[in-house]
């Protein structure tokens, strides 16, 4: 997947070289460096507060690194500081924010729309077919008129989710989709990152603490730890690694 053969080289979504982070004197991320490959699927996991949400927020402009590289598509947006320059990496990466808010005043069809509305020059009656195409892609067909607040918390979660991907992103960034949901909702996420995967090539990072959607996703998977990457490997070798801290989040 994403590699060339032939050549040895490997066609990268993201690359993130000697990545620094730190709020005052908390360091947060200390030279930490992380490849994904194209079309693939990382999984980022980490015990609460070490940086997993901080680092994804660099890769869409949320945050800015200290120093290091982050290549996105092969453009490193770490020096980047107006919108007008994220704007072309925006367009091709969604971002599902840990504890995802939906806007309270849309309709569950507006909020799903709103990124088309925004980004897209597309008329009403194509908006409407998106935003269709994208609910029945999390099992809530026809919820269009439904406010947020009628919905369940895994609902508004899922809609979160439909708004993220209905610019049809190359790269999707997830932080912790599934938690606080239960394990059939979650199944329907993680069914639908590898369903995007699939069918659209696109590349994932998931953060999450939820191992069953590690499992069922990842293709590689990075721990983080101290700032730095502890373990990162196929996803079989992270299920047999001997690694203390990898086994105690894994298996408790
Ligand atoms: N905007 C900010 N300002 C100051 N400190 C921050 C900021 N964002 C994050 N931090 C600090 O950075 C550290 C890492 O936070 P982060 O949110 O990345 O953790 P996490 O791994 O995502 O944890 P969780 O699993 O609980 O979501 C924490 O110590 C946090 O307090
Ligand atoms: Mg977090």
């Amino acid at each position: 997947m994403g590699t060339d053969e032939q050549s040895g080289t490997r066609d990268l979504a993201i690359e993130i070289r000697g990545l620094g982070k730190s709020f005052d004197d908390n360091v947060v991320l200390r030279g930490l460096d992380l490849t994904v490959e194209r079309g693939s699927t990382m999984v980022i996991l980490g015990s609460s507060g070490s940086g997993k949400s901080v680092l994804v927020s660099m890769l869409v402009g949320l945050l800015s690194p200290d120093e290091g590289e982050v290549l996105v598509d092969g453009v490193d947006v770490a020096p980047f500081e107006t919108a007008e320059q994220w704007r072309s990496i925006w367009l091709k990466t969604g971002f599902l924010f840990q504890g995802a808010a939906l806007f309270d005043s849309m309709t569950v069809g507006e909020n799903i729309g709103f990124p088309l509305r925004q980004h897209t020059d597309l008329g009403e009656a194509e908006i409407a077919e998106r935003v269709a195409r994208v609910l029945s892609w999390i099992d809530l067909e026809g919820t269009e008129g439904k406010m947020p607040s009628e919905l369940s918390g895994g609902m508004q979660k899922r809609v979160g989710l439909a708004r993220t991907i209905v610019l049809e992103p190359q790269i999707v960034i997830y932080d912790e989709p599934t938690t606080g949901l239960d394990p059939l909702t979650s199944d329907t996420i993680s069914e639908l990152v590898l369903r995007l995967q699939k069918e659209q090539q696109v590349t994932s990072v998931v953060v999450t603490h939820d191992v069953r959607c590690a499992f069922l996703v990842a293709n590689r998977v990075a721990m983080l730890d101290a700032g730095c990457v502890l373990v990162e490997g196929s996803l079989d070798q992270i299920k047999e690694s001997p690694v203390p801290k990898l086994r105690a989040f894994l298996y408790g």
